[in-house]
């Protein structure tokens, strides 16, 4: 291979090995046993020379590894991850390396997660299943695990695009909820999506589900009965969900987290909940690596170990579209591109090949 590629994981699938591999790529796949890899064990895996890098959500793509890079003779960088908080693009462009993410192949896979955590949480599916591993269960009770009905409730979502939208959809169609939102941006395919199944619903006799575009967050969180969160992380949505906003929510309020952990104040979170035992949550994501103390002793809680884009699809997607990321800024092919995408790097425009 004329072109040293590292991937600084291993990824699922061998596709996105063989696409690098059939063009002139050398794939090198670190393989230390370490979670997350530091910025020196980064800059080690560079080397002298490295044409591309595959890196983690983990990882701190900041000055000292696009610098890194740049002088290893690197121009492409893409994050295994839709979400690229991680990743200073103005640092990337300053030394002349483009930066992908992977946006698309994970959106669906990524909703269903937020929508069974809706539903685990709403009929209390972990607190179950323990109890019954712990040998509790004594015969049917009428005040057993009693959850809420999520048919004719509110849903909010916080966070309107590809994931959120997707994520509205499903709780819209497949339970019947009503839609409320809120977004910077107007979601049209999602308000027609609702229109037309609100119109459905009555002509064939059912309830009507409604929905709303929300001028301020706030009313959201007032009047939904579930909440999912699906705006990026930046300095506008750092902490967004804090102990004020926290207590705008109904007492018996679900909220989901499959976006960014720092989007809630998480310490707030477990104050929160051991002050409402009705109120429960659905978090994929933490203020990483770590939860906060007490979280995982929460009844009312649910915690799962960020995989919302984890099916075998998914990963394998991701894995090739940050393949390709990288492969077509080296040759300067036009990489491949979503139809959401605004374009085809986030700091780029690719010209067209000559
Ligand atoms: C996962 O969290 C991603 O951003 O893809
Ligand atoms: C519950 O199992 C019922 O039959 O109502």
């Amino acid at each position: 291979g004329k072109y040293r590629v590292v991937s600084t994981k291993p990824m699922p699938g061998t596709r996105w090995i063989r696409l690098l591999t059939d063009q002139d790529c050398r794939v090198e796949i670190c393989t230390q046993r370490k979670t997350i890899l530091s910025v020196d064990d980064i800059l080690a895996l560079i080397g002298d020379k490295c044409d591309g890098v595959i890196g983690q959500l983990t990882e701190d793509w900041g000055e000292v590894l696009f610098s890194g890079l740049s002088r290893a003779g690197g121009r492409a960088f893409s994050n295994m991850a839709v979400g690229y908080n991680n990743v200073d693009v103005n640092a990337a462009t300053k030394y002349g390396v483009a930066v992908g993410n992977t946006p698309g192949v994970l959106t669906e896979t990524t909703a269903e997660l937020a929508a069974s955590l809706s539903l685990s949480a709403s009929r209390r599916i972990v607190e179950a299943d323990e109890f019954m591993r712990a040998g509790l269960y004594d015969g049917w009770l009428p005040h057993l695990f009693v959850g809420n009905l999520l048919k004719g409730q509110t849903v909010g979502v916080i966070g309107a695009g590809r994931i959120g939208s997707a994520y509205a959809r499903m709780m819209v169609e497949g339970f019947k909820m009503n839609l409320i939102y809120y977004d910077l941006y107007q979601a049209t395919r999602l308000e027609k999506f609702v229109t037309a199944y609100g119109e459905f619903l009555k002509a064939s006799g059912e309830a009507p589900v409604t929905w709303r575009r929300a001028s301020t967050m706030e009313e959201v969180l007032r009047e939904a009965d579930v909440i999912s969160l699906h705006p990026v992380l930046d300095k506008t949505t750092y902490h967004l969900v804090n102990k004020e906003r926290l207590s705008m929510m109904k007492k018996e309020a679900i909220l989901v987290n499959c976006s960014r952990g720092p989007v809630i104040d998480e310490a707030a979170l477990v104050e929160h909940l051991k002050e409402n035992p009705m109120f429960r949550v659905g978090l994929d994501v933490f203020e990483e690596p770590y939860m906060k103390p007490g979280l995982a002793d929460m009844k009312n809680a649910i915690v799962v170990p960020h995989i919302a884009s984890a099916s075998k699809w998914t990963r394998e997607g991701m894995a090739t579209l940050a393949a390709l990321n990288v492969l077509g800024k080296i040759k300067g092919y036009p990489v491949w591109s979503d139809p959401n995408r605004v374009e085809p790097f986030l700091n780029e425009n690719s010209p067209p090949p000559a």
